[in-house]
């Protein structure tokens, strides 16, 4: 994981910008660059302190360039603006961006040289590096969540609905609803096990891969999926499936090639979760496997949402019908 921060006047819009995009993996409202420690809010409004309200973003350089960042954040300031942004005025309100890491430094002037093309005024983005950053209070962290018609300068629709993070929570809510109603006593698990693969598949396009791998009692062995053709077999001790299978938790790997002994069914494939796969009786029959070629894809938001979905169809799953 790499950070970054930046300030583009009021940090509550920024934040609630920079957290919708992929890659973005944790935000932090605060102050940086302070002559005094731990400043108030009011202190840095005072203008006594040289503070300026700065977003802490951490994201993860698989996901996201450094390049790619800054140029949504040019989305969403005016950087010729001097100590202003919208209607706030104050030198807390100027534009910059702080790194932490010195080799950073060459990246963003090369950016603010390409911004300063398109300008005719002079740009005033700071390029500096991060002397401190000081948490804001709690009740500006994520403040535009906690308060959606709180006040914001920036343009929170500067991000395509291609650009942002998907909602995933809305869809998981809405496949396993619909999943609910799919199956009945009356399923077979094979069946069950199929469609599955396939109601994933279509809620999640960015998912390359789904499917089960089973328990044949010997080793596991690849059941209904969706996607290109997979490894037949797999032993207990091999892969991200057979971690899985093994200590019967659910194993998210958001980089395979650093997972030792990940097993490359399609070479395309760069993040993985696994999960322990249950039948009605409760055994343990295989695992599902969901792959994608996106780094850093699925989190523990996925694996609590599937071990649900999981939950919901084991009623429907029996080994019997399988192996
Ligand atoms: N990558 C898996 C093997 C199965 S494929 O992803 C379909 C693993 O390492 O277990």
């Amino acid at each position: 994981m790499k950070e970054i921060y930046v300030a583009g006047g009021c940090f509550w819009g920024v934040e609630a910008f920079f957290k919708q995009i992929p890659g973005v993996k944790q935000t932090k409202v605060g102050y940086a660059n302070s002559k005094i420690k731990n400043p108030t809010y009011e202190e840095v409004c005072s203008e006594t302190t040289k503070a300026v309200e700065t977003t802490s973003i951490v994201y993860n350089p698989k996901v996201i360039s450094l390049e790619k960042l800054l140029s949504f954040f040019f989305r969403i300031i005016d950087p010729t603006a001097i100590n202003r942004q919208g209607n706030d005025y104050g030198s807390q309100y100027r534009t910059g961006i702080y790194y932490v890491d010195k080799s950073d430094a060459p990246i963003i002037t090369a950016a603010l040289n390409a911004l300063q093309i398109k300008y005719t005024k002079r740009i005033v983005v700071e390029n500096k590096p991060l002397e401190n950053f000081y948490d804001a209070e709690l009740y500006h962290q994520e403040y535009l969540q906690k308060n959606p018609y709180g006040y914001c300068h920036v343009d929170l629709n500067a991000l395509r609905e291609d650009e942002k993070k998907i909602n995933k929570p809305k869809l998981y809510r809405e496949l396993i609803s619909s999943a609910s109603a799919l199956f009945t006593d009356k399923s077979h698990s094979i069946s069950v096990l199929s469609n599955l693969s396939a109601i994933i598949k279509e809620y999640f396009p960015k998912v390359s891969w789904v499917g089960v791998y089973l328990d044949n009692g010997r080793e596991l062995i690849v059941g209904p999926f969706q996607g290109r053709v997979a490894c037949e077999i797999i032993a207990y001790t091999k892969g991200v499936c057979g971690k899985a299978f093994t200590t019967k938790e659910t194993v998210i790997v958001p980089d395979v090639h650093e997972f030792p002994g990940h097993i490359a069914c399609d070479a395309g494939s760069n993040s993985e979760i696994v999960l322990p796969l249950y039948d009605a009786s409760d055994t343990l029959i295989g695992v599902l496997d969901l792959d994608s070629y996106d780094y850093d894809y699925f989190d523990s938001e996925d694996a609590e949402y599937l071990n649900h979905l999981l939950t919901k169809i084991k009623p429907y799953i029996r080994q019997g019908e399988l192996l």
